[in-house]
């Protein structure tokens, strides 16, 4: 794969002059409420290329398109189902991700030359203030090399693509701290392909809500396939905090104090499945920036933003 040319990468609260680089076809980083994106303008096919060398990703992993507006689905899709209606108005800006037929307007290499395109109006108002800067929808994955864990910071995002990419619109840490939810919306049952920010319960409150086989999985949503979300050091899932072993070389972050707890070399409790997606990933890039072996990470409950934290944990644990 190419590797990027070192470039000079801004650092900008404005989000005009961030909208500036994107009309050049150059990549910008800016936060959403789930984690911080990589965006390039969505009808430029060089500049989404970018994003692919940038991150070292895979050319089959398609983009997630954001737009800032209901038109903009419509230029990117060729047909709106009624259950996507259904979606887009009862979660529209938000933590979802919307997959329908794609358009002809929609450049091959955001889609990974699927049919499809993945669509998502993000409620961030910095977010959607770039979008607005910028007239156009922008593609953008989470904004961190491949296979690292999402950024949730600005500061992470730099750790990962400073000298890689143009410009960083920078906010504060975000909201949710975990990856939108994409649902396939062809048919007339909301298909789960990633869970994520908006939970499984919800959807069902406005349409019949089904997870899909595994043997369909990997074909619907090809960056299932691939290691994600994970740090270097070791995740190890834990039911019993009581039986894990202390030590200098390990960490732990869950709902208990553990037995030892100072004896980790990070040790965090938190008071709920929220909190645990707001800074689980934060928590995973601080322990490997000291060196920590294993991370040991109490599961929270199978419902609401905890199946989303187990989906990714498991993911982060397989290797
Ligand atoms: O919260 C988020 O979704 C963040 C922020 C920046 O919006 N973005 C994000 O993008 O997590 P990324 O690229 O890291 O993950 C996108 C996921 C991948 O698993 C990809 O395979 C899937 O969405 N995807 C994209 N287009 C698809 C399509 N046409 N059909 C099925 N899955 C698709
Ligand atoms: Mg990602």
């Amino acid at each position: 794969m190419v590797e990027s040319p070192l470039v000079k990468t801004l650092l900008t609260t404005s989000a005009p002059e961030a909208a500036e680089f994107l009309r050049r076809g150059e990549l910008v980083a800016f936060p959403t409420e789930t984690v911080y994106g990589l965006g390039a303008n969505a009808f430029d096919a060089a500049a989404v290329e970018r994003i692919f060398v940038a991150k070292s990703r895979p050319a089959d992993n398609p983009l997630i398109v954001h737009v800032a507006s209901i038109g903009d689905v419509a230029r990117l899709t060729r047909e709106i189902t009624p259950l996507a209606n259904r979606l887009i108005g009862a979660f529209f800006p938000g933590p979802l991700t919307i997959v329908l037929p794609r358009s002809a307007d929609v450049p091959d290499i955001v889609t990974g030359g699927l049919e499809t395109v993945a669509v998502r109006m993000p409620r961030h108002p910095v977010a959607l203030e770039l979008l607005g800067a910028a007239g156009f929808p922008l593609c953008a994955p989470s904004a961190n090399r491949s296979g690292r864990p999402s950024p949730t910071t600005w500061s992470a995002v730099i750790d990962d693509l400073g000298g890689r990419i143009a410009c960083v619109l920078q906010g504060k840490a975000t909201e949710i701290g975990l990856e939108s939810t994409v649902v396939d919306a062809r048919g007339d049952e909301a298909v789960i392909l990633r869970e994520g920010g908006l939970p499984a319960e919800e959807i069902a409150k406005v349409a019949r809500v089904r997870f899909p086989a595994a043997s369909e999985e990997a074909p619907a949503s090809p960056g299932t396939r691939y290691r994600h979300y994970a740090p270097s050091a070791q995740v190890r899932r834990v039911v019993h905090p009581e039986e894990v072993r202390a030590s200098r070389d390990a960490a732990f972050i869950g709902f208990h104090h553990p037995k030892g707890a100072a004896d980790f070399a990070r040790c965090r409790v938190v008071a709920d499945a929220a909190e645990m997606a707001r800074e689980l990933f934060a928590f995973f890039r601080d322990c490997d920036a000291s060196a920590v072996g294993t991370i040991y990470v109490e599961l929270p409950a199978e419902e609401g933003i905890g199946r989303a934290i187990r989906d990714r944990l498991e993911r982060a644990e397989r290797r």
